[in-house]
């Protein structure tokens, strides 16, 4: 069965940082294939990784909106075009969701790649989203499930508090989610008492569990201005261990 592991935290909280972590992780314990998806309009996680985005799934449901080729039917199209937008790459391949969708009614089109992506799923033993703020991409890709949701918070009180009122706002959503995992990312090391009392006030007060706790890290920093791929990271790297050491709890 193909797992969902899902992202979600406010902006700049370090989402697509610990993406592309996760993805590192997969591939080294061989948990593959994954199929890494960029639900972010202003997508970035195919630089974390030095990949080139030609096609977006918001292209594709614009094209389907138009003309189909002779003798092909939409879903036809659709499936044609899903597998031309695939990244593929050593372990895992990249789907990027691009641009929200613009004016007029995109169902018919959002049924199709909802339909796409159930046939795609299965070929995957990991898919993994990393989100913007919101969460309604999931509906649009057909995703029903999340196994684990991350909840990316920095090491504030508010931003605690944004991450409890995330996890405490999924269910609208309609997606049965299954595990929620707290991320407190770029945190002060050692972790300050009133930190530690936050983080277990939230998770007392909310359904999610710790995941952990990641600390500021100026390799990470380097290796994005370098613009040299995260999956280049040394695994006797300092952060890239402590993130693999929360994965291997979080993951199972
Ligand atoms: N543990 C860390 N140590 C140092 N820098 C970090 C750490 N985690 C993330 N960053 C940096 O913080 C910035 C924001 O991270 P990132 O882009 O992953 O956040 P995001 O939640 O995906 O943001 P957005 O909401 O805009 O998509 C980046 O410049 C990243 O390099
Ligand atoms: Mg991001």
């Amino acid at each position: 069965m193909t797992k969902v592991i899902a992202m979600s935290g406010k902006g700049g909280t370090g989402k697509t940082t610990l993406s592309a972590l996760l993805i590192k992780y997969l591939i080294v314990k061989k948990l593959t294939p994954v199929l890494a998806v960029d639900a972010d309009s202003n997508a970035n996680l195919n630089e974390l990784l030095e990949l080139d985005v030609d096609l977006t799934l918001g292209q594709i449901r614009k094209d389907l909106k138009g003309d189909m080729p002779p003798n092909m039917t939409r879903d036809q199209f659709m499936e044609m075009k899903v597998h031309q937008a695939l990244i593929e790459s050593s372990g895992f391949d990249l789907l990027v969701m691009g641009q929200p969708d613009g004016p007029g009614c995109y169902c018919a089109a959002n049924q199709h790649l909802a339909m796409t992506m159930d046939h795609l799923a299965t070929n995957y033993r990991y898919i993994l989203v990393d989100n913007e703020a919101g969460m309604e991409h999931l509906s649009r890709m057909n995703l029903r499930a999340v196994d684990t949701l991350l909840v990316v918070s920095d090491p504030s009180a508010r931003g605690i508090l944004t991450a409890r009122r995330i996890a405490d706002l999924t269910s609208p959503l309609g997606i049965e989610i299954k595990s929620k995992q707290l991320i407190v990312n770029r945190a002060p090391d050692p972790v300050p008492e009133a930190l530690n009392n936050k983080i277990n006030e939230a998770v007392e007060n909310s359904d999610m569990q710790l995941g952990g706790i990641l600390p500021s890290s100026d390799t990470l920093i380097e290796q994005e201005l370098s613009g040299n791929s995260y999956l280049k990271l040394g695994h006797d790297v300092d952060i890239v261990k402590k993130a693999f050491n929360i994965f291997s709890h979080i993951i199972s």
